[in-house]
């Protein structure tokens, strides 16, 4: 099997398993849960729970315990993106192909689907608590827990995303424009490599190294999400084309130019491969997933 029908294999897998933790659309609160779901299948990569179910899988871990903390990452990520899309924040009308969530059922409840996909994410992870099967496995949720937390919130991608509206119009030095990438893209992919590894017990010191991987991969990936504003192809991004530089956005393009940021995307890449080689597990699918990032056209 090639890595492209393994990917389809792969995506399929992560979008079976947010399906049976999406809620119901039923009741009062019927219209929220219906922009919740409208969000979250409109589409994507689904990286986020692919990391976690991948790292998982090499540390030797059951599913079962890992697929809550899947629905829950892309649960978190397709909150991120809703709010991210509101005339407030980045003013986007398109996304994953599809109108924004805010375009079809207005801000109101575009702000409710967001607060409504970051709680029902917390519900959906603690539904892991069920599948353990020890004390040590209890543990080990709890950690997955906190680390969801840290890696969506104020020192995570929350704090990332208000650096990033704080530095719109702004001429912003280069470690300014590094924490933006770090926490607003890098810290939930961190929490995806990093979450499956510990729900399946893994050395602390791999625990370590994904997290480093993951620092540099969530750079990089946000480098090419920069890249891609600029030559990307609008329809296969499913976005709109040229709207950081309408909304004068710090970009790692508009900071350090377009070939810097082709050079340093690659650069991490390769230091994120010598990372991985050195870990104690392997898992191939996972290494040409992180190689196939770097070149993404979507
Ligand atoms: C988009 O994330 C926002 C960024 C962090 C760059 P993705 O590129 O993972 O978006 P989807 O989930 O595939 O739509
Ligand atoms: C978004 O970064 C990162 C999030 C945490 C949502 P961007 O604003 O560059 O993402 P796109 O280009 O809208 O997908
Ligand atoms: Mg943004
Ligand atoms: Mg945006
Ligand atoms: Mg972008």
């Amino acid at each position: 099997m090639g890595f492209d029908e393994e990917l389809r294999g792969r995506t399929e897998y992560c979008n079976r398993v947010l399906e049976r933790f999406l809620p119901e659309e039923k009741g009062y609160p019927r219209t929220v849960i219906e922009a919740m779901n409208y969000s979250v299948r409109a589409g994507g990569k689904r990286l986020r729970p692919m990391l976690t179910a991948e790292t998982s899988a090499m540390y030797g871990s059951r599913p079962a315990l890992a697929e809550p903390f899947m629905a829950a990452l892309e649960m978190i990520h397709s909150y991120s993106l809703v709010h991210d899309d509101l005339p407030e924040m980045d003013n986007d009308e398109y996304r994953r192909g599809k109108k924004t969530t805010h375009a079809v059922y207005g801000q109101g409840m575009a702000v409710l689907a967001g607060d409504g996909l970051l709680n029902y994410a917390y519900e959906t992870a603690m539904k892991s608590f069920a599948e353990a099967q020890s004390a040590e496995e209890t543990e080990r949720v709890v950690r997955a827990l906190q680390l969801l937390a840290a890696g969506a919130g104020i020192f995570g991608m929350v704090g990332g995303q208000c650096c990033d509206l704080d530095s719109e119009k702004k001429r912003i030095d280069g470690d300014t424009l590094l924490y933006i990438h770090r926490n607003k893209t890098a810290a939930m992919i961190r929490s995806g490599f990093q979450i499956g590894a510990i729900l399946a017990g893994a050395p602390e010191i791999d625990i370590r190294g994904l997290g480093e991987i993951a620092d540099d991969i969530g750079i990089a990936f946000q480098i090419r999400d920069d890249i891609l504003d600029v030559e990307g192809d609008p329809e296969e991004l499913g976005k709109t084309l040229g709207k950081d530089a309408e909304e004068a956005k710090a970009t790692y393009v508009s900071i350090f130019g377009m070939e810097k940021a082709k050079e340093d995307a690659e650069r991490m890449t390769e230091e994120a491969l010598r990372r991985f080689d050195a870990l104690s597990a392997r898992n191939p699918f996972l290494r040409e997933l992180i190689v196939s990032l770097a070149g993404r056209t979507h």
